[in-house]
């Protein structure tokens, strides 16, 4: 039986990220989202916020000296009768594989993407991710006060690079210093905007009227007024109708048209996204589908912070709750090493404040102090023995031998490296026979990754580690028959094998036409992009 309260706490759930290329407008939109969703009532609240975050965490340096954001964040914020889950994801080029299972904890995605520059790498990689999970995909083409590429080949390019079918939801109503607005397809009405005092830091007043009302001539003049309904027209004859349920499985991507900046489009936006983002749905694990108004609490950990406030040195993970209720102080079983938690002090995000967490339902993303106990991936239940699926290890680009020059610090070097692994900061690599004895390579999706683990490691392990870049930039893990030998990829410099620290082979490769050939000269190895089995 579920009670009628688990099923009503789930329905107002809506638990997404954001994936973008940096600079495309994230930091904007999500401040919009706040301010829309009357969680601040000013814009600019995030960027200061930012700002004196960079100022207090001090093992970010990085961070700072860079101007990103290393860590992944969480937020909460309400939206009309529902409760929004934002899952921030890094926004540098350099972004890592946290950023890859920060997405794989969300159920759906908003695709940001800048008018002017279209579909960009970082956008394309983390795209890829949500594929992976045939997860239901937004799209939102901002910056439109600016002068910026059709709309029509916008679209056009996100379907031939990203293999996605666009159906748009709204259309612009003009670009650049004419941008007046957006049409809204299905109801058949214009939000015309006026530009808020104060860079769009106000809502702004939103009128409607029909596509075809003379109203639009004074905005748009006649020229653009024609363009306009030629673009409809298109739109109408070519176009793909709206269907929910292919956009649900990943199939279609609705498009939506606007301006974080100057708050044109966001609200019919964030309206829309209420309407057709997916509650919590059942998740993979071991024992089949979990339900996430089943009564019982279950959840996974998908990212694992260190530091996050210099004055405490714990670690905080993340654990994005699948199923149940959480409780302040209840206890979970930890399934991977049979243990029992008390969880007393779990976190949540909401808006820009840390507060603790009293209860907690499917989709909510809670911060448990950690002293050491979880690692990526770990399952938490009320006592059942199932785990979750899903939460792949991706295939590294970046490799690199690690020593300690001191040979004395070898024994921390060796722990400090264990435990980053376990949080998944870096992936750490052995050669097949020698395992531990052996130096160890470290493996990451970004470089940022490496400068992140030899600070850590100074700071906290006091082991100054150096690196030497290995020339390898792809990977794939082996899945190959018992009697197949590992040592005929072994070529060093061309292609070479490690194992993960769960046992795990896998083969590096100098270039991708080193790869194909492997590939195709071995059709008795399966070559994975992602890990064969969970981390568990
Ligand atoms: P990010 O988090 O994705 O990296 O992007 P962010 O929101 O920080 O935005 C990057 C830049 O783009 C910022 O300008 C921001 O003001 C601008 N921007 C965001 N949305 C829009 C939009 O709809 N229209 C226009 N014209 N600009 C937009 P900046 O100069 O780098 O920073 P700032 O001086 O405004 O803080």
């Amino acid at each position: 039986m579920t009670s009628p309260n688990i099923q009503e706490e789930i329905a107002r759930r809506r638990t997404f990220a954001i994936i973008s290329h940096p600079d495309a407008g994230k930091t904007t939109l999500t401040e919009k989202m706040l301010l829309y969703g009357g969680a601040i009532h000013l814009a600019g609240a995030v960027r200061a916020r930012r700002a004196s975050r960079h100022a207090t965490s001090d093992w970010m340096n990085i961070e700072k000296q860079r101007g990103i954001s290393v860590s992944t964040s969480v937020m909460q914020f309400p939206y009309d009768d529902m409760l929004y889950n934002l899952l921030d994801t890094p926004g540098h080029e350099d972004f890592s594989e946290d950023t890859y299972r920060t997405v794989t904890a969300a159920d759906s995605a908003i695709m940001l993407i800048d008018a002017a520059k279209g579909v960009e790498a970082q956008t394309r990689k983390l795209f890829e991710v949500c594929r992976l999970r045939a997860m239901p995909i937004f799209t939102f083409i901002n910056k439109m006060d600016r002068e910026g590429r059709d709309p029509l080949d916008l679209m056009d390019e996100i379907e031939q690079l990203l293999g996605i079918h666009c159906v748009a939801v709204n259309w612009p109503i003009g670009m650049g210093p004419s941008f007046r607005g957006v049409y809204d397809r299905e109801g058949d009405l214009i939000h015309v905007f006026e530009r808020g005092g104060g860079h769009g830091s106000r809502k702004v007043i939103d009128q409607a009227t029909g596509r075809n009302d003379s109203a639009l001539e004074n905005l748009l003049g006649p020229h653009g007024v024609k363009a306009f309904h030629e673009d409809l027209e298109l739109l109408d004859l070519a176009g793909e109708p709206f269907d929910h349920g292919k956009f649900l499985d990943g199939e279609i991507t609705p498009v939506f048209f606007g301006s974080a900046l100057t708050n044109f489009g966001v609200e019919p936006f964030l309206q829309a996204f209420g309407r057709m983002a997916p509650p919590p749905t059942a998740r993979p694990t071991t024992d089949g589908p979990r339900e996430p108004a089943n009564e019982k609490f279950s959840g996974f950990i998908f990212k694992i912070q260190a530091n996050m406030d210099k004055n405490h040195r714990d670690r905080v993970a993340f654990l994005r709750i699948c199923s149940g209720r959480f409780d302040r102080g209840m206890t979970a079983h930890l399934v991977r090493d049979g243990k029992d938690l008390r969880l007393n002090n779990a976190i949540t995000f909401f808006a820009q404040e840390r507060k603790t967490v009293e209860e907690g339902y499917a989709g909510d993303i809670i911060g448990l102090y950690d002293p050491g106990v979880y690692q990526i991936a770990d399952t938490l239940t009320e006592g059942e023995k199932i785990e979750f699926e899903g939460i792949p290890r991706f295939c590294p680009e970046v490799f690199a031998r690690v020593y300690a020059p001191n040979p004395l610090k070898r024994k921390r070097l060796d722990k400090g490296l264990k435990q980053l692994s376990d949080e998944g900061t870096v992936q750490v690599l052995y050669p097949p026979e020698a395992l531990s004895a052996a130096e160890p390579v470290l493996a990451a999706v970004g470089r940022l990754q490496f400068e992140v683990v030899q600070q850590r490691m100074l700071e906290e392990y006091d082991v100054e580690i150096k690196l030497d870049a290995l020339g390898y930039t792809t990977a794939r893990w082996l899945d190959m028959p018992e009697d197949f030998d590992h040592r005929k990829f072994v070529h060093t410099g061309i292609s070479d094998v490690f194992v993960d620290t769960r046992g795990r082979r896998l083969v590096v490769f100098r270039d991708e036409w080193t790869l194909q050939y492997a590939v195709r000269n071995n059709e008795d190895v399966v070559f994975r992009t992602i890990a064969p089995n969970p981390v568990t």
